[in-house]
C-alpha cells in the first residue's frame, strides 16, 4: 500500500546522499516529488529514475542561500501540484573543522545553507500549508546540532537548525503543521568529499573502518515520521551508526 498517495513533497538537497534517498523513498511510497538542488543534471537522472519505477518528480533547479530563488522553488512546486504536504530541508554544507580551521567565507556559506537555506523555503511554504490546515515540515540537521563534535561552526549552525525545528513546532501545530527535527550521526554521502582536503583527510582519519549510515537509513527515518497519523508528531530523530560514539 503506498501511504503517500496523494501526498506532494518538495525535497531540498536532492540531487545526491540523504537528499536523493529520501526523494526515491517518497515517491515509492506513492508522493508526488518536486525536487531541488542546483546541479540541474543530477536532478534529471534522478527524475528519470523517479519515472521510471511509476512516480512523479519534478526537477527545480534553485540556489537555497538566493531568497528570490527559494521562494520561486516553493511557489513552482505549488503551482505544479496544487498543493504542498512536506517540505523537507536537507540541503546542507559542513566544514566539520575547528572553529581555528575554518575561513570566514567557509562560516557564511554553513550559515547561508545550512540556516537561511532552511528559514527561506519554510517562509514561502507557510502560507500555504496554513491553508491547507495541515502540512510537515522536515529537516534535516544533525547530531552535531544537539551533542557536541569538533566542528565548531557547522555544529552551531546544526544547532540553530535544532532549536528552530523545536521552536517552530511549538509555534504551528495547533495550526495542523507538523515539525520534525533529523539528526544523523556519519552518513556515506558525498559530503565528506566535498570539503577542503585537510579537513577532508581529518574526517576520514577520525571515521577511520567505522561502518556508516547509509543515506537510505535517514530515508527511512524520515519515512517513518511523515507517515504516522496526523495527531502525531514525531519531534526529533537521532540516529547514528551503531559504532559512533
Ligand atoms: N553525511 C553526513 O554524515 C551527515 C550527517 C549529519 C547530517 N548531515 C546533513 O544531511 C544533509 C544532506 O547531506 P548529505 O550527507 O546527503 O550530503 P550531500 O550528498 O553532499 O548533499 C548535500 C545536498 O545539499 C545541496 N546543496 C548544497 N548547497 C546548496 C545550495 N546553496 N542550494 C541548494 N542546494 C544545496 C547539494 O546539491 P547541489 O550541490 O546540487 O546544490 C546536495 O544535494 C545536510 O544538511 C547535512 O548537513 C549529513
Amino acid at each position: 500500500m503506498q501511504r503517500l498517495m496523494g501526498k506532494v513533497a518538495l525535497v531540498t538537497g536532492a540531487s545526491s546522499g540523504i537528499g536523493a534517498a529520501t526523494a526515491i523513498a517518497l515517491a515509492a511510497d506513492g508522493a508526488r516529488v518536486a525536487i531541488a538542488a542546483r546541479r540541474a543534471e543530477r536532478l534529471g537522472e534522478l527524475a528519470d529514475r523517479i519515472r521510471h519505477c511509476g512516480g512523479e518528480a519534478l526537477p527545480i533547479e534553485a540556489d537555497v542561500t538566493d531568497e528570490t530563488q527559494a521562494t520561486a522553488m516553493v511557489q513552482h512546486a505549488i503551482q505544479e501540484f496544487g498543493q504542498l504536504d512536506m517540505l523537507l530541508g536537507i540541503a546542507g554544507v559542513g566544514v566539520a573543522a575547528p572553529f581555528q580551521n575554518t575561513t570566514t567565507a567557509e562560516y557564511r556559506q554553513m550559515i547561508d545553507v545550512n540556516f537561511l537555506g532552511l528559514l527561506y523555503p519554510i517562509h514561502a511554504a507557510l502560507p500555504t500549508m496554513k491553508r491547507q490546515g495541515s502540512g510537515h515540515i522536515v529537516i534535516v540537521s544533525s547530531g552535531t546540532g544537539r551533542y557536541i563534535h569538533p566542528s565548531t561552526v557547522y555544529s552551531g549552525t546544526k544547532h540553530a537548525a535544532s532549536a528552530m525545528a523545536e521552536s517552530l513546532r511549538r509555534e504551528i501545530g495547533r495550526e495542523g503543521v507538523r515539525v520534525t527535527s533529523i539528526e544523523p550521526g556519519a552518513v556515506r554521502t558525498e559530503f565528506t568529499s566535498r570539503m577542503r582536503d585537510d579537513v577532508r583527510l581529518t574526517v576520514e582519519l577520525r571515521l577511520g573502518d567505522m561502518e556508516q549510515l547509509e543515506a537510505e537509513d535517514i530515508a527511512t527515518a524520515i519515512l517513518y515520521a511523515v507517515t504516522q497519523p496526523p495527531r502525531v508528531n514525531v519531534n526529533i530523530l537521532t540516529i547514528y551508526p551503531t559504532q559512533q560514539a
